[in-house]
């Protein structure tokens, strides 16, 4: 492993000069706008396997030796990008076997990118030969500071090649098959499986229903990828194993598909790919998604990471191509960097000219030169990471956080009942939200990471519940931890079996209680958690709740709140179990937004953590950073009101003002405050 040492904040982003080669002047034309922009770090080569090797097995590298040279003379470093995602259309055509299958197992056509097999050796074969000529060639290139592998890994192949390789996956696992049919429970439809060649992948032609197969396919796709991108930094490792290498993860609805956490061995730093829709309605709550995202690209490897992409004006594929709004660029990057980012990166440099993402926000568009609004913002964001120097490498020191787990997710979206939309992801988010609107920063780990950082710790929603899982969260609890778990959790083991002898599973001695249905109602239906009197939180009232309800039998918990309604009004709504030295709380359905800021507020403090504002209005949002003992506070108003917070005797780290007391920040705005 190497580790990233860049000293100062990367700014710049995708550079794809391959597409201008043919037009004179544009390099040193791109060199004088970086100049002015303050960008020190672009990457090169993401695309370029055409130009690379425009025929098999003929490389042709002098115009990216060109480029290298060119941006280490100008004092510009660079990640280099092993091509691999998109390959050249001469490879499609004499090789059709690099393409994918679908799930209906038709092969696709060439076109687009990232339309390779992941298994198939002869593509395998074909980066490997590309990874070694680049690092042979450029690995100790003084601009190279290190290495983007490939772009944004997705997708899944079903070709033979990957069949073959998805039942070695399953023989490795289950050893027998009759171990398999246990797991899978194929004693159900007649699914038993007589030979291993009769296992295939799912398909909406064939199976589907076999929760466990489906488990293990989309494991076996991240084990597969992350097999691939070990390969592929094979020859990086071996031939310049002092540059650091990482891939740029991505995701909409909070992270693509593949569990990310799985890349942790093969990445010496984190990178994240963000297109928030900002102005698409409520600011806040985008950024408290994207909060989300940073949070947990950060966690991945607990440590700074990088914002590979973003976009410097308009996203081209979103529905609305908003354009950022002023205050917008600056703010948006900044949050970035509150998350624990060491860089602010764009896709892309120059806009291109043609082809499909000719109207997608760039640096230089194109009008081809410095004087737009969009490259005055980049200029500014440039100015900024340059003031913020002190910080590189500086921690987000959590100790609050939150799980979030692929296999979890990717269960409970199977799971037929007790609704169809188990809306997992947004369930996660509100809790993470109220965590972080009580003032405190957050990691997103999933179930295997350790919890030693954490003295507060949230599982929302726990249905699938890993080996060893329930003896480290008591462990945890036991050695003084808060813990906050919810209905529907401790439902399956890891092959999506049901725990027997009553939910939550392996969770019940923690939370204290036994619960022995699960009520789902409809959208405009709600029951109400009534607090009780004297409540061990102090909070008073009601508030309304719904969409999934546990019925619980409180064993060695006690009831903090119950049902104000229907047939089970009276039955605990929120218990509190002692356990060693820690709490294990257990809410046992979805509340309103007021309960669970309420209820986060409280938990906190419990837990002992002392939140970086006294409070956080609704729009703001507050991070640290923290480098040899010294904290910095970033404060940022996403919301469209001005917003008056309290701060304790700092220094604004761009300004060099002294601040104490209540400020305001308007609209947009972001004050990064060093601690007195
Ligand atoms: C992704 C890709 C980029 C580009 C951008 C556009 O993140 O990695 O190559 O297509 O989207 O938003
Ligand atoms: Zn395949």
């Amino acid at each position: 492993m190497a580790e990233w040492t860049f000293p100062v904040f990367g700014h710049g982003g995708d550079y794809n000069p391959d597409q201008w080669l043919h037009i004179p002047g544009t390099l040193e034309e791109d060199i004088r706008l970086m100049k002015l922009s303050h960008v020190n770090l672009v990457s090169v080569g993401i695309f370029s396997w055409a130009a690379l090797e425009p025929e098999e097995g003929k490389y042709d590298f002098d115009w990216l030796e060109h480029v290298l040279d060119t941006l280490h003379e100008n004092g510009i470093s660079a990640l280099l990008a092993t091509p691999s995602g998109a390959r050249p259309v001469w490879m499609a055509q004499k090789y059709p076997e690099v393409l994918r299958v679908n799930a209906n197992r038709v092969r696709n056509l060439q076109g687009g990118r990232h339309n390779h097999c992941y298994t198939t050796p002869v593509y395998r074969e074909f980066v490997r030969r590309m990874n070694v000529a680049l690092a042979e060639k450029f690995g100790h290139h003084p601009a190279v500071v290190g290495w983007h592998i490939s772009n944004e890994y997705l997708g899944e192949c079903h070709c033979e090649c990957c069949q073959e390789a998805f039942r070695s996956f399953l023989k490795e696992k289950y050893l027998t098959l009759k171990a398999l049919n246990e797991a899978y429970w194929t004693g159900f439809w007649a699914k038993k499986y007589t030979d291993w060649n009769q296992i295939v992948s799912p398909s909406p032609r064939g199976e589907t229903g076999i929760h466990g197969l489906n488990l293990d396919w989309k494991r076996f796709v991240t084990r597969q990828t992350v097999d691939f991108m070990r390969q592929e930094i094979q020859p990086i490792r071996r031939l310049c194993p002092d540059k650091p290498v990482t891939t740029n993860f991505h995701g909409g609805h909070m992270l693509e598909d593949l569990d990310y956490f799985k890349f942790q061995d093969v990445l010496d730093i984190s990178s994240f790919d963000a297109y928030p829709a900002w102005g698409s309605g409520d600011d806040d709550k985008t950024a408290l998604e994207t909060s989300f995202n940073y949070d947990c690209t950060r966690s991945i490897l607990r440590k700074p990471w990088l914002l590979m992409e973003s976009t410097p004006s308009m996203t081209n594929w979103q529905e609305v191509c908003k354009l950022k709004r002023p205050g917008m660029h600056l703010l948006s990057s900044m949050q970035a960097v509150a998350h624990g980012a060491d860089s602010v990166q764009y896709f892309q440099w120059r806009k291109s000219r043609g082809s499909s993402e000719k109207f997608h926000g760039a640096v230089v568009d194109h009008a081809g030169h410095e004087h737009t609004r969009v490259f005055r913002d980049v200029t500014q964001v440039g100015e900024y990471l340059e003031k913020l120097k002190p910080l590189v490498g500086s921690r987000v020191p959590a100790q609050a956080a939150v799980i979030y787990d692929w296999n979890n997710r990717w269960a409970v979206k199977d799971a037929q009942g007790p609704r169809r939309d188990k809306q997992y992801e947004a369930t996660v988010l509100e809790h993470y939200a109220a965590l972080r609107r009580a003032g405190v920063d957050v990691d997103v780990i999933d179930e295997e990471q350790s919890l030693e950082p954490y003295k507060i710790v949230a599982t929302p929603m726990m249905y699938l519940v890993k080996p060893g899982v329930a003896e480290k969260l008591e462990k945890f609890v036991s050695g003084g931890g808060v813990l906050l778990m919810t209905y529907w959790s401790g439902i399956v083991d890891e092959n999506d079996l049901c725990f027997l002898g009553g939910f939550p599973g392996p969770l019940k001695k923690l939370a204290g209680i036994w619960s022995e249905e699960i009520d789902s109602l409809y959208p405009d239906e709600h029951n109400s958690i009534c607090m009780g009197e004297g409540n061990e939180l102090e909070i008073e009232g009601e508030y309304e709740c719904g969409f999934l309800l546990d019925l619980i039998h409180p064993e060695t918990a006690r009831v903090q709140a119950v049902y104000g309604s229907d047939f089970y009004k009276g039955m605990p709504a929120l218990t509190v179990n002692d356990f060693g030295k820690g709490k294990a709380w257990y809410l046992t359905a979805r509340p309103e937004e007021r309960f669970l800021q309420a209820l986060y507020a409280r938990l906190v403090r419990q837990a002992g953590l002392n939140p970086l504002l006294d409070s956080v209005p609704a729009g703001v949002q507050v991070t640290s950073r923290v480098k040899e003992g010294q904290l910095y506070r970033f404060i940022m108003n996403f919301g469209d009101n001005a917003a008056q917070v309290k701060v304790p005797a700092s220094q604004d780290a761009i300004s060099g003002e002294q601040v104490l007391g209540e400020i305001e920040l308007s609209p947009k705005q972001i004050r990064i405050l060093k601690q007195m």
